[in-house]
């Protein structure tokens, strides 16, 4: 790993070596694969963040007939009082009845992965879904009964890139995982 990085205008120093990464996202690959051995699962990669964790983890997957799409978080302005709100957009598959795995690079605050989860399950009838994140940051909660099923790191509430996470949409190609120095 570099010593230190810069990426757009702040320094970054290593905090996760890409082996360290992959020992866990093979440990969660191995406990999804037994899970959902007898389902037909799809995965939703929620782009653009989670493109490298996807892409290492559904490769990872032995269940043979695992499916993977990729969608993205949409904010609005709502119309009325409501502020932002987030929808999906890109998703073609249908999801009635089936288990789905969402795919993401890290849980912060949680909304996302909480409306997320509301739209697959109650407005587009998903069987089950099930949470694969890269990284949580548990201490930046802001949701209640986010239940993440399938995590490889926890981290505390420090900014990090690399591995597909960017700062300015700079440093997602950094094969290691850096946190920002203060
Ligand atoms: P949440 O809705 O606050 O949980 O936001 C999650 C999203 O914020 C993730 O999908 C990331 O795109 C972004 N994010 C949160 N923390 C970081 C970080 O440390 N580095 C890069 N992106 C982050
Ligand atoms: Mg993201």
């Amino acid at each position: 790993m570099e010593p230190s990085v810069k990426v757009s205008d702040k320094t970054f120093r290593p905090y996760l070596s890409e082996e360290q990464i992959l020992t866990e996202v093979r440990r969660v690959a191995a406990r999804i694969s037994e899970d959902l051995k007898d389902e037909h699962p799809l995965f939703v990669c929620v782009l653009n963040g989670a493109f490298i964790f996807a892409a290492d983890l559904f490769r990872m997957i032995t269940i043979p007939d695992a499916e993977i799409t990729f969608i993205r978080m949409k904010s609005y302005v709502g119309t009325e009082t409501t502020g932002k709100v987030k929808t999906i957009a890109g998703l073609h598959e249908s999801v009635v009845d089936r288990t789905v795995v969402v795919v993401e690079d890290i849980v912060d605050s949680g909304y996302t992965m909480e409306r997320l989860v509301h739209q697959l399950k109650d407005d587009l009838g998903a069987k089950d879904v099930r949470v694969a994140v890269l990284l949580n940051k548990p201490n930046a909660r802001k949701v209640d009964n986010l239940k993440i099923d399938y995590c490889c790191l926890e981290i505390p509430n420090d900014f990090i890139v690399g591995y597909g996470l960017d700062y300015n949409e700079q440093g997602r190609n950094l094969k290691d995982i850096y946190v920002v120095e203060d």
